[in-house]
């Protein structure tokens, strides 16, 4: 579905990206600026640890957005805030008098074994994925609630971003693991409780080159020889959000894709493996006994990553 007066995907369309002064954010604000949307670009342009502030990344991207003849504005509160969050929303409706998509995408890493893991990171990541994805989309569904309460049904968007850690498990990333896990749980619910408003609900989990992996994962991010499609570019992901967070994506809600280079994966969740009921209590041996026999039949996990 493309907007009948301009052709592009998302003309017509509001949508607020959080972290998106840089890496994969940044990317996704551009391809939405370029398929037609008013962008709201977030960042508090934070350090790779999540320490000190700054606006200028924010600014940087609703600068190259304007260069490229489109639209946008800054917004760099801390979206983990009640006060951020909030205003992120107003910040859209102020601008530009709605919102249709929400990107929450904003982060940082404070990687440790778990036998090292401080208090203190193991909050400020949990802080920062978790309640930084919880906080704008409850504001950005009471809007959309009170839209689709006047009459005014949204065609609204939320695309959600996890990881491949939160997924399998990543060793050193217990507290990354454990909030992007977090997301991709607060996506089904939130899918599940406001299909009735109007809002579509998804996960991604991206893989691309940004400062948060250009050193940990260096040659699996390495840049491409001269002439070779740079697979690991974040602007390979884009698309896929960009379709998601436009009208075109009608019926596709509560879904976890994985995306990088020029594959689109579904990932398919938890669902009940082999079973056994058999309608009384087990003594603790005989559940062992069950319990192997049933993994006898059941799938392997994936492998952790990192994981020998
Ligand atoms: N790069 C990858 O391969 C990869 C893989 C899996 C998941 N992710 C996820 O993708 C998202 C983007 O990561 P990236 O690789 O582009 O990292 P990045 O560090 O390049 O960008 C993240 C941005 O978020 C901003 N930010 C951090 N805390 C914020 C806050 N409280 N409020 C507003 N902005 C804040 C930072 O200032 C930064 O500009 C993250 O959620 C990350 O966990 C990335």
């Amino acid at each position: 579905m493309t907007s009948p007066t301009t052709g592009r995907l998302c003309a017509g369309r509001v949508v607020a990206v959080t972290g998106a002064g840089r890496g994969l954010g940044r990317a996704h604000a551009l391809a939405f600026a370029a398929e037609g949307a008013q962008v709201v670009v977030n960042d508090l342009g934070v350090g790779p640890g999540g320490d000190g502030t700054s606006a200028g990344p924010a600014r940087r991207v609703v600068e190259e957005i304007a260069a490229a003849g489109g639209e946008a504005v800054v917004h760099d509160g801390d979206i983990a805030t009640t006060e951020g969050a909030a205003s992120l929303v107003t910040t859209a409706l102020d601008a530009f008098g709605r919102l249709d998509t929400l990107v929450n995408n904003a982060g940082f890493l404070r990687d440790r074994m778990l036998v090292n893991l401080d208090e203190d990171d193991w909050d400020a990541v949990m802080r920062v994925h978790l309640k930084g994805h919880f906080l704008p989309l409850k504001h950005a569904a009471a809007h959309w609630r009170s839209e689709a309460k006047a009459g005014r049904p949204p065609v609204a968007r939320v695309i959600n971003t996890s990881s491949g850690a939160g997924l399998l498990g990543s060793v050193g990333q217990g507290n990354y693991a454990a909030a992007k896990a977090g997301i991709v749980a607060l996506t089904l619910v939130a899918a599940a409780e406001l299909a009735r408003y109007g809002v579509h609900v998804n996960a991604l989990a991206p893989a691309a080159r940004t400062r948060m992996t250009e050193q940990t994962f260096a040659a699996a991010m390495a840049a491409p020889g001269e002439g070779e499609f740079d697979a690991m570019a974040p602007e390979n992901v884009s698309p896929l959000v960009v379709w998601l967070g436009s009208a075109a994506s009608d019926g596709v809600t509560g879904r976890v894709f994985e995306a990088e280079a020029g594959r689109i994966t579904v990932m398919e969740g938890w669902r009940p493996g082999p079973t056994d009921d058999r309608g009384a209590r087990r003594s603790p041996a005989e559940a062992g006994e069950t319990v192997r026999r049933l993994l006898a039949e059941a799938r392997a996990p994936e492998r952790v990553y990192g994981a020998s």
